[in-house]
């Protein structure tokens, strides 16, 4: 009790001083916190809404894994990628480029606050329905459990120009990724395990067609540099989607690994995995031991969960009826 306050305490004076964002410790979230919080079935009715949408659309399981990366990344896991604009503010997270229009996800955690407001009004954050939202999804889509603390608070802040400054673009390299991963206290090693969430989902051909026109870059298997062509068209008018794995289009499993291996991964970022000795090996492992890459990538998504930034003056709340605005 004594070394959590003083946590706090130091917490608070390095962010007065220096006016930074800054993780405190997790020792405010607990595993079951809303058992003994006024609502003791907060978890499973997260899990019943989200099995119901991703029974009929596996690509929104995608949508929600990916939607706790861009939460946390930006502001901490605040739930700030839920706010939609508003005249005060047409500039959020939401509608910046690494969001907007590819982020998917929103109707499931509108159709679970709604049902936790009726059992519990006002009781339930947004920021922990993504995180037992997206726990739910890697379940559902990869057999893949763990559990995950809860007692975050939500945020009042939304700012796009913060999405494209801590979200990594598809054609960073690796020593950019871990940079930006360094900067909310993820390894490589981390980054690496999370990097398997591109077993699932979709992306837009504009998230890589730099890799395809004029020439198929050398970084891509050139015959799936030339099937990608056809599902992607240079110049088109409308911007396409393909999935992220061809294999298993729907699991997340450690095929993203071999398909990084083999070139046939979408993005410059996920072949950079393979550039430097450690992060490689870490590929080569996945691709070996299946069950080594599901253990590691339920730590690493429980430690982004972990990623809580207090700003000073700007406490959190538990958002009332919607997600979307601020109480
Ligand atoms: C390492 C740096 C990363 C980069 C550069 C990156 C980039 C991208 C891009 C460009 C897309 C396609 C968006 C589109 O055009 O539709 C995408 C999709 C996706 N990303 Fe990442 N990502 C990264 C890490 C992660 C992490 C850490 C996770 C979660 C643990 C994640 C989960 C996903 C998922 C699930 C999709 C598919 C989304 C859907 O189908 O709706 N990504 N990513
Ligand atoms: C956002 O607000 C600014 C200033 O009020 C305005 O100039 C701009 O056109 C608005 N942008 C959008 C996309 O609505
Ligand atoms: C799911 O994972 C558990 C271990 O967590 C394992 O015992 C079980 O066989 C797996 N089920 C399937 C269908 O792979
Ligand atoms: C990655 O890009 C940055 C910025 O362009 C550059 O300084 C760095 O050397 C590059 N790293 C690698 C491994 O290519
Ligand atoms: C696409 O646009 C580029 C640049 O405007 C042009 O050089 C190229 O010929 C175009 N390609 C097709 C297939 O229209």
């Amino acid at each position: 009790m004594e070394s959590k306050i003083s946590i706090l305490v130091t917490c608070l004076i390095f962010a007065t001083a220096f006016q930074l964002l800054l993780p405190l410790s997790e020792a405010s979230l607990k595993v079951g916190y809303y058992r003994h919080h006024n609502c003791y079935r907060a978890e499973s009715i997260v899990k019943s809404t989200v099995r119901s949408f991703v029974r009929k659309d596996p690509g929104l399981g995608a949508g929600l894994i990916r939607m706790f990366f861009h939460d946390c990344f930006v502001r901490g896991c605040d739930a700030s990628v839920l706010l939609d604009p508003t005249p005060a503010n047409n500039q959020t997270e939401k509608q910046a480029i690494p969001n907007n229009p590819s982020l998917r996800g929103f109707e499931v955690i509108d159709a679970a606050k709604k049902e936790l407001e009726k059992e519990c009004p006002g009781v339930v954050s947004c920021a922990d329905i993504i995180a037992l939202a997206a726990r739910d999804a890697s379940f559902l889509l990869g057999n893949i459990s763990y559990k995950i603390p809860t007692g975050r608070l939500d945020g009042r802040i939304s700012n796009g120009a913060e999405a494209l400054q801590f979200l990594p673009p598809p054609f960073f390299n690796l020593t950019q990724l871990e940079a930006i991963f360094a900067s909310k206290g993820l390894s490589a090693a981390e980054m690496v395990a999370l990097s398997g969430a591109h077993s699932i989902g979709r992306s837009h051909c504009s998230s890589f067609t730099s890799r395809l026109y004029p020439t198929i870059d050398r970084t891509m298997n050139q015959q799936f540099g030339a099937a990608l062509r056809n599902l992607c068209p240079q110049n088109a008018t409308v911007d396409g989607v393909v999935r992220q794995d061809f294999v298993t289009a729907n699991k997340l499993d450690e095929q993203y690994y071999k398909n990084v291996e083999s070139l046939t991964a979408l993005f410059f970022s996920d072949w950079s995995l393979l550039t430097s000795p450690a992060t490689r090996q870490q590929v080569n492992t996945y691709t070996k031991e299946p069950e080594k890459f599901k253990e590691d990538f339920a730590n690493a998504m429980i430690k982004m969960g972990s990623i809580i930034e207090v700003l000073p003056g700007s406490p959190g709340e538990v958002r009332g009826a919607t997600c979307r605005f601020v109480n």
